[in-house]
């Protein structure tokens, strides 16, 4: 990755009309029908944007959308790029430091996690306080990371507190449960084992998945603010466990969605 590719990426959704988005929204898996409520959408296809991570076939429809919402610009992801389908750390937060290059000075991430809190239930949405990074690798290793920022990133408040508290407020006034947790990424595409979900326990997590983390960590050495969501779409009982059912996951990822939108719709006001 160059300063350059960064800026050809960027040149090219300028001049498609990306004009300085106040916000990024990074949407996950089942959670897509927010850029419904784009207004004047622009959509640029990953595969037209230069420098972009190379699409596999099943990445076909991933996009990225500009437009306003609650009064804002906003820039959208629609889709995002995971490890386990073969792409390094580097493609997967490349998106974030093209927002980033176009301007947002804010980040809204969500996802779709297994509960490892048993107290959490299906269909519950989880408000990401902190997180543990399992995918065995950083996305700021590499070997001209200090063209781009700090070597050295301090992650001891990875997450914006201030977002946090708007949105507790916005949970408790419109009547939205809000779960509160740790989230651990792994690198799937398997789900884990039993063995597995209790060691999550043990260290501390409360949800797992396969994605944010990474985006994280580069949000964080670009100095963004960030917001994340988990939808709980599954819960990972080591001593009761259900056989993995990805269509379920995503139904129940689209059950919860509406929360979802209205939660980030709000804050988008407020801030
Ligand atoms: N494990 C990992 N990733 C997931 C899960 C899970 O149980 N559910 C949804 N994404």
């Amino acid at each position: 990755m160059t300063l350059k590719q960064l800026e050809e990426s960027t040149a090219y959704l300028k001049q498609k009309g990306f004009d300085a988005p106040e916000i990024g929204i990074v949407l996950g898996t089942g959670l897509g029908k927010l850029v419904d409520e784009i207004e004047n959408p622009i959509v640029a296809h990953y595969n037209h944007i230069p420098f972009f991570p190379l699409a596999t076939v099943e990445f076909h429809s991933g996009k990225l959308i500009y437009g306003t919402m609650a009064g804002k610009t906003v820039v959208v992801m629609q889709g995002r790029f995971h490890l386990y389908e073969g792409y390094d750390l580097l493609d997967v937060t490349y998106p974030i430091r093209v927002m980033h290059a176009l301007g947002i000075k804010k980040l809204f991430i969500s996802n779709a996690a297994g509960a490892i809190d048993l107290s959490f239930k299906k269909g519950d949405l989880m408000l990401i306080k902190d997180h543990i990074n399992l995918q065995g690798g950083s996305p700021l290793a590499f070997k001209n990371v200090a063209e781009f920022g700090d070597r050295f990133v301090d992650m001891g408040e990875p997450y914006d507190r201030s977002m946090q508290e708007k949105i507790r407020a916005i949970a408790q006034r419109e009547n939205i449960s809000l779960q509160e947790g740790v989230y651990v990424s792994v690198v799937g595409p398997q789900l884990e084992t039993k063995a597995e979900y209790r060691m999550l326990k043990i260290i501390g997590a409360d949800a797992v998945g396969m994605s944010t983390v990474p985006e994280v960590i580069v949000a964080n050495h670009l100095r963004l603010p960030i917001l994340a969501v988990s939808v709980l779409t599954d819960e990972c009982d080591p001593d009761n466990l259900q056989p993995i059912n990805i269509e379920e996951i995503i139904r129940i990822a689209g059950e919860a969605e509406p929360k979802m939108i209205k939660l980030f719709k709000e804050l988008i006001k407020e801030i």
